[in-house]
């Protein structure tokens, strides 16, 4: 089997970060969910993927380069525009040939790896795809399915005003080669993209076999900053803590941290389950629960909870605590020590600030 990744799209929902970042770069617990999905298809087997990309290849392409440092070799398929994921599949037609593949959203994050989804479809080499469902409140902003009570797929419609069950698709689909005719016969949409809801709907229409994967575990499309905080909690709670940084004799670290190499906690208080990135500088601080810290982050006399700081940012002097709050790379968040005093602020479109 071969894995497709979907690294295409835009990412408006998570502006203003994505402004200057793929949205699939984004680390989740100080690792980017792109890796996470690269690492998921692997742990299941499969080592050949292609990688669809948009505006943000290049930035992809440096991240993940051919794949070796993950044990996977890397193929780029380039779209010329975020036309929908039936045109990302039909355009990775050369790559994908006649072999039966998994298809993951790069924007996806799910509990518990594809290991078993991946073995049953193998070892089904009668069906022609399976999909993964599951149950969500707000089913509209999905493609659902509605399942007869034998639990068969009766119908799927993409992102429907009136949802005919609560039952999600999540964004991990695996197909045969069959799945090109049908990318090749469905129409674009309303929101004019060819949708892999209409493809698969076109291969229940046709007589092929699609079976529904009900997963029961956690999984969180992380298309909005609320997602990526969500995803970021949940993903902490699952990893080992390790301390490989520098604590000193003044702090009080939680077993459920992790402190990468280079880090340095002094007269601080950390709460699990969070991680601090590798040369990262808590100093005089407190760093609550649920948060992510990543790489040569600096926070001084400052209280952050349940937020994610991405590289090279700064937090510091800041008189009242940061909770849930999403801190781009390369930012400062600090108070002017020069008179008169006042909240400087050099804010990019689409930012979010809220004062006490
Ligand atoms: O997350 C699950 C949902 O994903 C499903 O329930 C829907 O049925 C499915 O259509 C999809 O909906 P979204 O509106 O959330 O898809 P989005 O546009 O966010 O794209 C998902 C990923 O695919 C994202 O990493 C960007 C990439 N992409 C998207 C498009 C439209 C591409 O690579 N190329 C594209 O043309």
């Amino acid at each position: 089997m071969k894995g497709l990744i979907l690294s295409g799209g835009k990412g408006t929902r998570l502006y203003p970060l994505t402004y200057t970042r793929a949205k699939q770069l984004i680390p989740v617990a100080n690792k980017p969910v792109l890796v996470r999905v690269i690492e998921a298809i692997r742990d299941a087997g499969i080592t050949e993927i292609g990688i669809v990309i948009g505006d943000t290849g290049p930035e992809i392409r440096e991240a993940i380069g051919n794949g070796s440092q993950f044990g996977v070799e890397v193929t780029y398929i380039e779209q010329e525009a975020p036309l929908g994921l039936a045109h990302a599949v039909k355009i990775s037609q050369d790559f994908l040939g006649e072999d039966r593949f998994v298809m993951f959203l790069g924007d996806n994050v799910i509990e518990g790896g594809i290991s078993p989804l991946i073995a049953d479809f193998a070892n089904h080499s009668e069906w022609n795809s399976q999909i993964v469902l599951t149950a969500v409140e707000r089913p509209e902003q999905y493609g659902v399915a509605k399942l007869n009570s034998d639990g068969q797929i009766v119908r799927l419609a993409e992102k429907p005003k009136e949802a005919p069950s609560n039952l999600a698709l999540v964004g991990i689909y695996m197909f045969d080669h069959h799945i090109f005719e049908a990318t090749n016969a469905i129409d674009p949409s309303f929101r004019d993209e060819l949708e892999i809801t209409d493809a698969i709907q076109w291969l229940i229409d046709h007589g092929y076999s699609v079976f529904p994967h009900i997963h029961r575990g956690w999984w969180i499309d992380t298309g909005r900053p609320d997602d990526m905080l969500n995803a970021n909690s949940l993903v902490l709670e699952e990893l080992t803590p390790q301390i490989q940084g520098y604590v000193d004799s003044g702090s009080e670290v939680d077993p459920r941290v992790t402190i990468e190499r280079g880090a340095e906690i002094i007269n601080s208080v950390v709460r699990g389950p969070t991680i601090i990135g590798r040369s990262a500088r808590i100093v005089n601080s407190y760093i609550g629960p649920f948060t992510s810290i990543y790489h040569n982050v600096v926070v001084e006399n400052s209280e952050i909870e349940r937020s994610i700081v991405l590289e090279h940012s700064s937090i510091c002097d800041i008189p009242a605590r940061i909770q849930d709050s999403l801190i781009g790379r390369y930012t400062n968040v600090g108070i002017s020590a020069l008179r008169p005093k006042s909240i400087k602020m050099n804010l990019g479109d689409h930012s979010h600030l809220e004062l006490l």
